[in-house]
């Protein structure tokens, strides 16, 4: 049918816009039955590329506020051992949890 891609793709950005829209104007978290949006891979922002702008020394203590799944927790934190660590804080514990998990199947 002609002309029905170009439509579909208008009505597919429209929603986008509308749901960014509503999340701009009801800020919310992530839920953590959504994480599957956090886990993605971070293009613009790859783990090297966040190793290589922090730059983490072993021994040193640092704080990550709103680490999620932990998509970039576990490689910082193996990054201060042995004598630092990595701190998470996060407004879901079950985000926590998850990334707490994630760190206990790679020891
Ligand atoms: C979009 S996720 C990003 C997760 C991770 N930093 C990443 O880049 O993959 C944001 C996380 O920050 C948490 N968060 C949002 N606001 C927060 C706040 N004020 N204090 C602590 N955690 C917060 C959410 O619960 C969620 O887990």
């Amino acid at each position: 049918m002609p002309g029905l891609a170009p439509k579909l793709a208008l009505a597919g950005a429209a929603a986008a816009g509308g749901v960014a829209l509503w999340w701009r104007r009801n800020p919310s978290a992530c839920p953590y039955s959504q994480r599957f949006w956090v886990e993605a891979p971070h293009p613009f922002v790859t783990r090297a590329r966040l190793l290589e702008i922090l730059a983490p020394q072993p021994g040193e203590r640092l704080l990550e506020v709103g680490p999620g799944t932990g998509y970039y927790s576990l490689d910082v934190a193996e990054r201060l051992r042995p004598e630092g660590g990595l701190d998470i804080f996060d407004l879901q514990p079950e985000m926590l949890d998850h990334t707490m998990a994630r760190a206990g199947e790679r020891e």
